[in-house]
């Protein structure tokens, strides 16, 4: 993998990379992520972000900005840790040394995203992570988890293509909102969702090039895959996904009028201010994110057809 692509400095943003980006396992297997990762992204950032950066008094006060973070973190967390077991499955499974160890990678880095997303609600004052989304949890992630672990277990080009196109895929783009509206408030938090997300550009891209690659080989199982990918995706229509999301975006708006004076003429995307977004604004912008990355991962793997 080359260099820029995992520096802190050079990586594209996430919405960019995932889209644009073609990479595949032989680029990504462990000498390569060693060289990417823990000498490259993570140099100096052993727990996700900067040490300078502290977290600041204004997001340490009870409220309803360190609420909004603390439920989006913990949530995330929480997912973050569930992927991370799913993933040993494909580790497990894979056909070839190179799948192997792309797998294993990726493991790594769920298992350390969940500790830096749960390190940080810590550090905003809380003694534990469970409680604070045990019903957005419930509500969301299990049934997702129901969903996806068979999957994962039984069928790995179906597991691929579950964590990369149902699940991440459709996870990223809140993580690039994330990363965009903290950056004036929690630095510390951007610079998280920053790594997290370099991170995630490799997952994207190389479990959609395992899965074209795949398909390409293998014409019979593109009737089955795409089923799952439809099975998928209306799953995601009948989980409550908008109203969690918005009550953390009502949250925040909250935590954003009160704290307008820290956030400035700041541009939450070109153009935009940040203080003069509405929570339904935000979401739509994600959402809208969210539909066009699975349009390009499916366009990719040569299964536009079950995007409708
Ligand atoms: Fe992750
Ligand atoms: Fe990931």
């Amino acid at each position: 993998m080359r260099a820029e692509l995992a520096d802190w400095d050079t990586a594209p943003n996430l919405l960019d990379g995932a889209m644009n980006l073609e990479l595949t396992a032989e680029d990504c297997g462990i000498r390569s992520w060693l060289a990417a990762v823990p000498q490259g992204t993570l140099r100096g950032r052993l727990d996700g972000h900067d040490p300078a950066l502290t977290v600041p008094a204004h997001m340490r006060a009870p409220g309803p900005l360190r609420d909004a973070l603390a439920r989006e973190y913990a949530f995330r967390s929480v997912a973050e840790d569930k992927a991370a077991r799913a993933l040993a499955y494909l580790v497990a499974a894979a056909p070839t040394v190179a799948t192997m160890e792309f797998y294993a990678t990726q493991v790594l880095d769920e298992a350390r995203h969940a500790m830096v997303f749960r390190n940080h609600v810590l550090a905003l004052g809380f003694d534990e992570i469970t409680a604070l989304v045990a019903d957005d949890v419930a509500a969301v992630l299990d049934p997702l988890a129901e969903f996806s672990v068979p999957v994962m277990r039984e069928d790995f080009i179906g597991g691929v293509v579950t964590i990369a196109i149902i699940l991440e895929g459709a996870l990223a783009p809140t993580a690039e909102l994330a990363e965009r509206k903290w950056r004036p408030l929690d630095p510390a938090a951007a610079e998280i969702d920053r790594g997290a997300g370099i991170d995630e550009i490799r997952h994207l891209t190389v479990g959609a090039a395992i899965a074209k690659r795949h398909l390409e080989a293998h014409p019979e199982d593109r009737d089955r895959v795409a089923s799952l990918i439809r099975d998928g995706m209306r799953l995601w229509t009948t989980l409550p996904v908008h109203e969690v999301v918005h009550r953390r975006e009502v949250l925040f708006q909250q935590g954003l009028e009160r704290h307008a004076d820290l956030v400035g003429d700041y541009e939450v995307w070109p153009g935009r201010c940040l203080v003069d977004t509405t929570p339904e604004e935000r979401q739509a912008m994600a959402e809208e994110w969210s539909r066009e990355m699975r349009e390009s991962r499916l366009a990719y793997i040569g299964l536009a057809e079950a995007a409708s």
